[in-house]
């Protein structure tokens, strides 16, 4: 069977990004990724991705006047590459409406908290500053709300009382990378029931609790 063709986004040191280009090396991984894009040209993932073979554009959003032409743009180079699947992987740039909409059920994100809780940014910090004794990381579907699609999968990590930013974040990142190559797996076997605004996701043959990863890792 063809592998799903995945277009990455990303806008910085591409971490996740490289967790999925190394979990796509395995032969019988069902994804491959086609292309990796960047609103940024010193993006530190551009050089991981080119290093493994993978087409990288860079498109600044500062050459469009507004922020749907730019979308249409980044639209445009996925389609190029044949995409399937968009996978946000640190991007920071907020889309107009128009590209969730047109990628519905193709278009997921990860996000460092147990989402519905603690949108937006330093998300680590505002569980530590809550007092919340667990956090993780959410793949959800993409809509034009920030943070709010419908959520795919969770890991979810202890919140020390000595955390600091930075070792949540670290313990947090570490699921990250196991989380995403396996919800990618998941799109590439067509197992997971593409999903529009409020409705549940379901993935299919999965063991009851298999959507959430727990990880006892200080
Ligand atoms: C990750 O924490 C991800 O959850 C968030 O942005 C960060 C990107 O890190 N959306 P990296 O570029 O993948 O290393």
């Amino acid at each position: 069977m063809a592998k799903l063709r995945v277009g990455i986004l990303i806008s910085g040191r591409g971490s996740n990004m490289a967790a999925l280009i190394k979990a796509a090396q395995a032969a019988d991984y069902p994804a491959e990724i086609a292309c990796v894009i960047s609103n940024k040209a010193d993006a530190g993932g551009l050089r991981i991705a080119a290093d493994a073979g993978i087409p990288t554009t860079v498109i600044s959003h500062r050459a469009y006047p507004d922020r749907e032409s730019f979308d249409r743009e980044v639209s445009a180079a996925l389609e190029k590459h044949g995409v399937g699947l968009v996978v946000l992987a640190g991007f920071l740039r907020i889309f107009s409406s128009w590209f969730p909409e047109h990628w519905a059920g193709r278009l997921i994100n990860i996000h460092p908290s147990l989402l519905p809780s603690f949108k937006g940014l330093h998300v680590q910090q505002q569980a530590i500053d809550a007092g919340v004794r667990v956090s993780g990381c959410t793949v959800h579907f993409v809509i034009p709300d920030l943070d709010a699609g419908p959520i795919i999968a969770q890991a979810a990590v202890p919140v020390l009382q000595d955390d600091t930013e930075d070792t949540l974040t670290a313990r947090i990142l570490r699921q990250e990378h196991r989380l995403y190559p396996e919800v990618v797996r998941w799109f590439g076997e067509g197992r997971v029931s593409a999903s529009g605004n409020g409705a549940k996701v379901a993935v299919e043959g999965l063991p009851p609790g298999g959507t959430l990863l727990f990880s006892g890792e200080l």
